[in-house]
């Protein structure tokens, strides 16, 4: 029987040796290799976690990782100083801001400081704009991930309805753009949605990214449904995502494993940005 888990961790193995191979076909030496620059704030212990697997999958590809820890406590300009320092840097292809930022910090500002060419995550308002359009050269990691996954799982979004339970600047909104560019008919949930069943059970894809173990059952989706978790919680010492897994399982066409998904695409979706960023800049 054809697999019904979308095995997100050896899809990104793929694309991870084929940017190896890219690579290889760019005279390289230290001063000229792509270089990603990640800016972590405070000690949010996830963001740490997540920095450092992605500085381990830049140094297994050859893209050099250079990660600027900066106290909880910075202020908004001295931040907005160190981003316009890497703007300037010709070392730097890429510059990641990781999220979340401390309260007193205005994302927005952020994101418009970062130079569009060095935006690896896609939120500075040029590039999302040009999502908003159809033009999807750069494109935010988790979104991306997505559907790459469901590309190379040859999973159609044509027609089909999407339900994408989260809203937010990562993931919801740009990947909502997404599936309309490729002519779903797209309904975007959140937490004020009054019946968020009759949304869930209607759906052909539904994507779930909101925090909440267990948020999605058995009696909420259809026969047959796509389901992405984009989910990432820790139960009893285990990463668990937010749909309940064993109890959809055999009701679902296809489901992404949390870990194994989605994680390890957005990380691979990553490394692909920088590539391109990288390659925009050296040509
Ligand atoms: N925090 C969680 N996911 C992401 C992401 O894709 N980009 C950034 N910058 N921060 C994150």
């Amino acid at each position: 029987m054809e697999s019904k888990i979308l095995d997100g961790r050896k899809l990104a193995d793929r694309i991870e040796k084929d940017l190896i191979e890219e690579l290889k076909t760019f005279p390289q030496t230290d001063s000229t290799a792509p270089g990603l620059a990640t800016i972590l704030v405070g000690e949010n212990p996830a963001s740490k976690i997540y920095v450092n697997i992605k500085r381990k999958a830049c140094e297994r590809v050859g893209i050099h990782s250079k990660i600027i820890n900066l106290p909880e406590t910075i202020q908004e300009t001295d931040l907005l100083s160190k981003i316009r320092e890497l703007n300037n840097d010709s070392s730097i292809h890429g510059i990641l801001v990781q999220l979340p930022l401390p309260s007193h910090i205005n994302l927005n500002n952020i994101f418009s400081a970062i130079d569009p060419r060095k935006d690896v995550d896609c939120f500075h308002p040029q590039n999302f704009g040009n999502l908003l359009i159809g033009k999807e050269d750069l494109v935010p990691c988790t979104p991306k991930g997505i559907i790459t996954l469901l590309e190379h799982y040859q999973i159609p979004i044509s027609g089909q309805d999407v339900v994408i339970v989260n809203h937010s600047t990562l993931v919801g909104k740009p990947l909502a753009l997404l599936m309309l560019n490729r002519d779903a008919t797209v309904s975007v949930a959140h937490i004020k949605t009054r019946d968020l069943k009759k949304f869930t059970e209607m759906a052909d894809i539904l994507i779930v990214g909101v925090g909440k173990p267990q948020l999605i059952t058995r009696e909420m989706i259809k026969e047959g449904v796509v389901i992405i978790d984009v989910g990432i919680n820790r139960v009893a010492g285990k990463i668990v995502g937010d749909v309940d897994f064993n109890g959809v399982l055999d009701k679902v066409k296809a489901i992404t494993p949390v870990p194994g998904g989605v994680g390890p695409m957005t990380v691979a979706s990553l490394l692909q940005n920088t590539i391109y960023t990288y390659k925009q800049l050296i040509m």
